[in-house]
């Protein structure tokens, strides 16, 4: 993909004064994911010699998250350095300075700007070819605040900071993105020569480009106008603007693959979402981790639904919970869960399950057919084919210490409010009387009844309230 060494050094030493709150900035989330971990997994996709973070403010958050999101997302290597003070972006940098290669190319990210895209990234390291700095610019939306991009004829000649610049150089409409990718050696020596002499006292990163220019390196620029790439976040109110954002880019790209979503302004994506033909999404639904949807499933009004298969054509009601967590869940072809209900890790429905309202069901297999329509629950259960299990019954699993299983054969009718004191079986084609504990194996075929017989007293009296 790319034919030279790539180091990339992402800033993220700076406060979010304005985010107000004691979580670090690049640590607040968009789709699930924390900024930093957006801007590292894209990091990623480039296959990076070394990807650098600059830290500072509640460093040692910053670091954990670092050091947690490797395991999980690949391992690539990964060094923090520290910044304090944070004296500007070319102080940030120049911390970086011992951990860069001599040969090769330096990009430079920030840890809050979440959307940049690795196509982007390859592009703009095309531009530099190793050689020359390149940086990259935008045009599109308000430019103020930001650093202006001072051109002679075509050449890029300087960056001018917002609050340097003059009103002549406020007017201009392109602006430095806060990207750029630099000749490692070179990035080395312009660090060593940046000052501090400016309106905002700071050692500005981008007072190398005069010297790029004057030394004869050169410097280039890649222009965009996708503002969403580069926006960083600073407010709660940007997170949410970059959040909606992209989740209607979500949206649109399932769209395109022909899946209905019914407004995309309430619909969510924290994760990876894949569907086959004619899947349908009604409003205010969040899918999280890694869901599959397979052919004709239609998921219901406000469902959460995380870490999970669903079949051909099942059929999610609204208000349904599912999370299959790292053990994942499934739900077979044709299943109509919900509404309200709640499907947890180990949950294997097989195909034509129903699963009804306040129903949770937890690391148990359901076979074809199998039935619990209302109030029920099901945990650490096999539960054969065509099963009938009525409303209110549970398997006891626990015994305070460990957890047992329930088996319940093909053809079990388990009657309303049982309770089936784990380990035990029912056989295959059993009846189990409504109100039964049961806590021995049953014979297959029976009808097992285990409740106080009824009495019934003739002649009984209420008692009357006494007259005074
Ligand atoms: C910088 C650019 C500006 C550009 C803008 C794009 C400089 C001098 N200016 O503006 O031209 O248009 O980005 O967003 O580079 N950071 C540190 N340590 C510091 C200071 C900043 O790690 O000492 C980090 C921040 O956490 C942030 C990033 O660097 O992730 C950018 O800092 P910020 O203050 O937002 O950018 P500006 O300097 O205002
Ligand atoms: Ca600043």
């Amino acid at each position: 993909m790319l034919d030279m060494n790539v180091d990339i050094v992402i800033m993220a030493a700076g406060k979010g004064t304005r985010m107000k709150s004691a979580l670090p900035k690049v640590l607040h989330k968009l789709a699930g994911r924390a900024l930093l971990g957006h801007v590292l997994l894209t990091a990623k996709q480039l296959k990076p010699r070394r990807v650098i973070l600059v830290t500072g403010h509640d460093a040692p958050k910053v670091i954990a998250f670092g050091a947690d999101f490797m395991p999980a997302n690949g391992q690539f290597d990964l060094k923090t350095v520290l910044q304090e003070p944070q004296l500007g972006t070319g102080h940030a940098v120049q911390q970086a300075v011992p951990e860069l290669g001599d040969e090769g190319v330096a990009l430079i990210l920030n840890g809050d700007v979440p959307l940049i895209e690795a196509q982007t990234l390859i592009e703009l390291i095309a531009c530099s070819a190793g050689k020359k700095l390149a940086l990259l610019t935008v045009q599109d939306g308000d430019p103020s605040g930001y650093g202006r991009i001072l051109r002679q004829g075509d050449a890029v000649q300087a960056i001018v900071e917002h609050k340097d610049a003059s009103p002549e150089q406020r007017a201009i409409q392109e602006w430095y993105s806060g990207v750029m990718v630099a000749p490692a050696a070179q990035l080395k020596t312009w660090l060593s020569q940046l000052t501090n002499d400016n309106v905002q006292g700071e050692y500005y990163l981008t007072d190398i480009v005069k010297m790029a220019v004057q030394d004869g390196t050169g410097c280039v620029a890649l222009k965009t106008t996708d503002g969403l790439q580069v926006a960083g976040v600073n407010s709660p109110v940007q997170l949410q603007e970059l959040e909606r954002a992209y989740q209607q880019r979500a949206a649109d790209r399932l769209m395109e693959q022909g899946v209905r979503i019914t407004d995309a302004a309430r619909f969510d994506l924290r994760g990876d979402l894949q569907c086959g033909q004619d899947v349908s999404i009604d409003v205010g639904c969040i899918f999280e981790g890694s869901v599959k949807l397979a052919d004709g499933v239609s998921i219901g009004a406000h469902c959460f639904i995380a870490n999970c298969e669903i079949g051909a054509g099942a059929v999610i009601h609204p208000f349904t919970h599912i999370d299959g967590g790292q053990e994942k869940a499934s739900v077979g072809a044709g299943a109509l869960i919900g509404p309200y209900a709640r499907l947890r890790p180990g949950a294997q429905l097989g195909e034509e399950v129903h699963i009804g309202n306040f129903v949770e069901v937890k690391n148990s297999t359901l076979a074809k057919g199998a039935k619990a329509n209302h109030l029920a629950y099901l945990g650490d259960a096999t539960v054969g084919e065509r099963v009938n299990y009525g409303a209110g019954s549970i398997t006891a699993n626990y015994d305070g210490a460990n957890k047992h299983r329930t088996v319940i054969e093909d053809d079990v009718h388990i009657g309303s409010n049982c309770v089936l004191v784990a380990p035990v079986k029912i056989g295959a084609g059993g009846t189990v009387g409504g109100g039964s504990t049961i806590t021995k194996d049953t014979v297959p075929g029976s009808l097992s009844v285990a409740r106080g017989k009824q009495v019934s007293i003739e002649g009984w009296k209420r008692p009357a309230k006494k007259k005074i």
